[in-house]
């Protein structure tokens, strides 16, 4: 069974709609394996984005991944990675196809909601980078 990373983003969770987009989630499928509140700084925000660095909107990106709380979410489904990202629709919400998450939640490309690992191996690294091993849960 895959597994992948989600983060519901402080415009998720500071909005309180993380009940409602858990929902969803649950709705399409995915198991719970592990989740948890975090508040992320500057320095955790710009390690776990450290990828887009480079980026124009880096800056803004970790300022607001630091702005409230985070929830990141472990799951599990078949076809995990593509198929969470198929859930939440394009970066941005203006090109997200209808009935995605994004479509419904997400305000602007840079407030938009949800991240989903855009890979396995990634999805190893995220999901190691917010948990441990004895915190992914079996799932019955
Ligand atoms: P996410 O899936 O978390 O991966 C990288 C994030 O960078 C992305 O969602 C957006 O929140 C953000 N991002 C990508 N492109 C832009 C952009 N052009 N302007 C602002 N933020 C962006």
């Amino acid at each position: 069974m895959e597994r992948t990373l989600a983060i519901l983003k402080p415009d998720c969770v500071g909005a309180k709609k993380a009940g409602k987009v858990l929902a969803r989630i649950e709705e399409a499928g995915f198991r719970v394996v592990a989740m948890k509140m975090v508040r992320l700084n500057a320095e955790t925000a710009g390690q776990f984005y450290a990828v887009h660095k480079e980026r124009p909107f880096y800056g803004e990106l970790v300022e607001f991944m630091a702005s409230d709380r985070c929830i990141p979410v472990v799951l599990e489904k078949e076809n995990a990675v593509a198929d969470f990202r198929t859930l939440i629709g394009a970066t941005d919400p203006a090109e997200a196809d209808e009935g995605t998450i994004r479509k419904e939640f997400a305000t602007s490309k840079a407030f938009n909601i949800v991240h989903g690992s855009d890979s396995p191996e990634n999805a190893k690294i995220e999901i190691n980078f917010f948990f441990s091993e004895k915190e992914l849960v079996e799932t019955a």
